[in-house]
């Protein structure tokens, strides 16, 4: 399926639109993949939007660890609303076309969320890290600002990657096929339709891979390095399992998260198939969101108990009642 070329200047072609494949080949399969859809977006939207307000409501939860939390459940929302939204539209309008404008900002935003997500990855293993070997001077250590000062830079930090990353790719020469083989405009598979050299587009992508993802996840298994031999110090098992338990949700989202990511971002270029992408794809950028609440509202007492204090709550009945619609 090669799609019409567009005006030629000298010998590269400039592209005025881009057609995402999705999952529009498999027709029979469209009412179901947008029912699919819009009830994993429905979920993650109000799961996390749960989780955002027991958090802001229950005093026991005004903790560092909580306050990521909060955060993070905030940046799943805008994560998934970058991809999800525009893949419903054209699975029920059947619109498979975006715009320049709209795939760089589309990659854009999926890019500074996605890289936010890492790095506030990180700064909650190094609160875990301070809560389990420092755990005389946490609160001391990780006061309000040192929180704001973490969460904010890893906001920064995605912001200015996806900036840079951006910026490089839509300002390569695009030439021939204008056809997307994914749901929504991620890196590869639109550097693929970039004519020339590629050697600075691969360069960019393994540079991206360290910064956005190698670094980060050293970091944290640096941190639970220190956390695991600080936990082996302790005498009994029960005071074993109650420092470590508090690590449990944390190390199931990064596992999940990282596990995704690497699986696509960091890996020979030969072994490179597009319709395996789709599938990690849709794992990162569909299905952690809807789990994120979910590891950590069943894993944790502690939210387990607001959860149900603020179901008597005015405002938690109604997100019930918007739920059970
Ligand atoms: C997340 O952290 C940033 C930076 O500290 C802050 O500006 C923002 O309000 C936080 N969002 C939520 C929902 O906690």
């Amino acid at each position: 399926m090669k799609s019409s070329e567009e005006e030629t200047t000298g010998n590269q072609t400039s592209v005025t639109m881009f057609v995402i494949v999705g999952f529009s080949h498999q027709k029979d399969m469209k009412v179901i993949f947008f029912l699919l859809f819009l009830s994993i977006y429905i979920i993650t939207v109000l799961g996390n939007l749960i989780i955002l307000l027991v958090i802001s409501m229950d005093p026991v939860l005004h903790t560092p660890m909580y306050f990521f939390l909060r955060n993070l459940s905030f940046l799943e929302i805008c994560y998934t609303s970058v991809t999800l939204p525009r893949m419903l539209v054209s699975l029920l309008s059947g619109d498979t076309s975006i715009s320049f404008a709209g795939c760089a900002a589309q990659m854009y935003f999926f890019m500074f969320f996605g890289a936010t997500e890492c790095y506030l990855l990180v700064a909650m293993a190094y609160d875990r890290y301070r809560a389990i070997c420092n755990p005389l001077h946490y609160t001391d250590i990780m006061n309000k600002k040192v929180c704001i000062q973490l969460a904010a830079s890893s906001w920064i930090c995605g912001n200015l990657l996806a900036l840079g990353h951006t910026t490089f790719v839509f300002s390569l020469p695009f030439c021939g096929s204008n056809t997307i083989n994914h749901f929504f405009c991620e890196i590869q598979p639109v550097l693929m339709l970039i004519c020339g050299d590629t050697y600075w587009n691969e360069i960019q992508i393994i540079l991206g891979g360290v910064f956005v993802i190698l670094m980060p996840f050293v970091l944290i298994l640096v941190s639970y390095g220190l956390i695991i031999s600080s936990i082996l110090k302790i005498k009994s098992v029960k005071g074993r399992y109650k420092a470590f338990s508090t690590c449990f949700s944390h190390i199931t989202v990064v596992t999940l998260f990282y596990g995704s990511c690497m699986f696509t971002y960091i890996r020979p270029k030969s072994s490179y198939s597009l319709d395996v992408d789709k599938i990690f794809a849709l794992f990162y950028s569909v299905v952690i969101p809807i789990l994120n609440p979910v590891i950590y509202s069943l894993r944790n007492r502690e939210v387990k108990g607001a959860l149900f204090k603020s179901f008597y709550t005015a405002l938690a009945c109604r997100q019930v009642l918007l739920w059970t619609e």
